[in-house]
């Protein structure tokens, strides 16, 4: 079974599938608010071929790294900066918002090859202080329909 990927023609396909598991895979969908079968399963699809990109180094991926921390962590902001200046080939834009009086959050927006894009996000992440991060892994979506 071929995904619809490049391809501008709809193609219909029948899948055989336990009833139970359907029964649960409906009520899935469901909360998520799907009104149909059909594109619910197109998004399994198209998040699974989004994953295997994101695991080839040289991939062209497009991603978010949100960031928590405490801003009184001494040096933790400047630190911060450094990195994002040290992969600013990676980054394309950044939102910074003051979430009470001591955290902040940050969301980047990055892009590049994948390895680099990982590399931004871990060292982001793993930085003393840093209280929650979060790589999500996204498409430009060129490469989907
Ligand atoms: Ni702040």
């Amino acid at each position: 079974m071929l995904p619809c990927v490049g391809m501008s023609e709809l193609s219909r396909i029948g899948v055989a599938i336990d009833s139970e598991l359907l029964g649960k895979f409906d009520r899935l969908i469901a909360q998520r608010g799907y009104t149909n079968r059909s594109e619910a399963f197109r998004d399994l699809i198209r998040d699974e071929l989004v994953e295997r990109t994101w695991e080839s180094p040289d991939s062209q991926v497009v991603g978010t790294i949100t960031l928590v921390y405490n801003h009184h962590v001494r040096l933790l902001s400047e630190k911060l900066t450094d990195i994002q200046h040290d992969f600013h080939r990676s980054i394309l834009s950044t939102l910074h918002v003051h979430l009470d009086h001591d955290h902040c959050l940050e969301v980047l927006v990055v892009k590049g090859k994948s390895a680099e894009v990982r590399k931004v996000a871990d060292t982001l992440i793993s930085t003393k202080g840093v209280q929650h991060g979060r790589l999500t892994i996204s498409t430009s979506g060129a490469d989907l329909k």
